[in-house]
């Protein structure tokens, strides 16, 4: 566990900013300078990691993210909002020639949505951003969206490396793979500490079709790997011994608006425990609560969990040995 309580930051995480407008109505685009009516729109900060970033502030941590933004209108956006939030913003830089990230979707009544994303500043986030004096900055290196971040995955090995020299410890939830081939991430599970995919992502990358198998597989690199799993919770795996959420301890959630988030949200939550020195299980289960709140309200941010738990560092459980 980390113990350098001096650094300005708790964790620092590499983003794919951008922003996201998001359109309400019950429309199908058509061609032919079709004008058409929709119901409501709303402008919200994009990304992974500033939604996990926001968590981790509204639960006691101090955050910071790494990213571009552009030398524009929704670059500005993205500063406020992230400021706002009380995320350390320092090392975002505006980049030259790029403009800012911008994610387009129109929401049908909540069921289905279609996405249109401009990449832009998403993956504009390049090896010579993460310069020699970042480890001095953070108790803790965090990689969300690995697949988006195409300039930086030749670096992370080496990276990586040099964060675990500097005593950081490292995690990763490297989301969907556009491109569906869940290359390169087992090169570097030997130099993460947490790894949380979805069940589908771990599954993918572990190249099993059953998620215990899968949890079990990649936690033979050596991670802590936690598998979430939607409505049914999340696993645990570490070496031989497997974890699981009890849900029937566990309240339902009030109401579900939306999954945007979720999964940021409960990466946030476990962390925030597991930098804390918590146990396991105490970890699973505020990952969950994390998850849980932000299905209540639409987007990834505005249901998040507000909960200083900073000063309880009596979490700790033990894992279950289950074999
Ligand atoms: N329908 C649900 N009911 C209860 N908890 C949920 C539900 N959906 C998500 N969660 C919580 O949020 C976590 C993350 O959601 P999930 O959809 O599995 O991740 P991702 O967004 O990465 O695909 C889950 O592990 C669970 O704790
Ligand atoms: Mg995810």
């Amino acid at each position: 566990m980390p113990r350098d309580r001096d650094k300005p930051l708790d964790v620092l995480s590499v983003a794919d900013l951008c922003v996201d407008l998001v359109l309400t109505g019950d429309v199908v685009p058509r061609f032919g300078q079709a004008e058409q009516l929709v119901d409501d729109y709303h402008l919200e900060l994009g990304g992974s990691a500033t939604i996990f970033a926001g968590q981790l502030v509204k639960l006691g941590a101090r955050a910071g993210i790494l990213g571009s933004i552009g030398a524009d209108l929704f670059g500005d956006f993205v500063a406020g909002r992230l400021a706002g939030l009380g995320v350390a913003t320092e090392r975002v830089v505006r980049a030259e020639g790029v403009r800012t990230g911008l994610g387009v979707a129109l929401v049908k009544e909540s069921e289905d949505r279609t996405m249109l994303t401009y990449a832009g500043t998403i993956d504009a986030t390049a090896p010579e951003h993460l310069t020699h004096d970042l480890p001095s900055l953070a108790r803790h290196w965090h990689i969300s969206s690995f697949f988006l971040l195409s300039l930086l995955r030749p670096t992370w090995a080496s990276w990586l490396r040099r964060c675990r020299q500097a005593g950081l410890t490292t995690s990763l939830d490297t989301n969907w793979d556009p491109a569906e081939t869940w290359d390169g991430v087992h090169e570097i599970l030997p130099l993460i500490d947490v790894f949380l995919p979805n069940a589908t992502e771990a599954c993918a990358i572990a190249g099993e079709s059953d998620v215990e198998l899968a949890g079990r597989t990649l936690a033979g690199f050596g991670c802590v790997v936690v598998v979430k799993q939607g409505a049914d919770g999340a696993t645990a795996f570490h070496e031989n011994d497997m974890s699981s959420l009890d849900l029937s301890e566990e309240a339902p959630p009030p109401r579900i608006v939306d999954s945007i988030g979720a999964g940021d949200c409960f990466d946030a939550g476990f962390l925030r425990g597991w930098i804390l020195g918590w146990g396991i299980e105490a970890c699973l289960r505020l990952g969950h609560r994390c998850g849980r709140a932000s299905l209540s309200e639409a987007g990834g941010f505005r249901g998040q969990l507000v909960e200083d738990v900073s000063g309880n560092t009596l979490q700790g459980v033990q894992m279950r040995r289950s074999r």
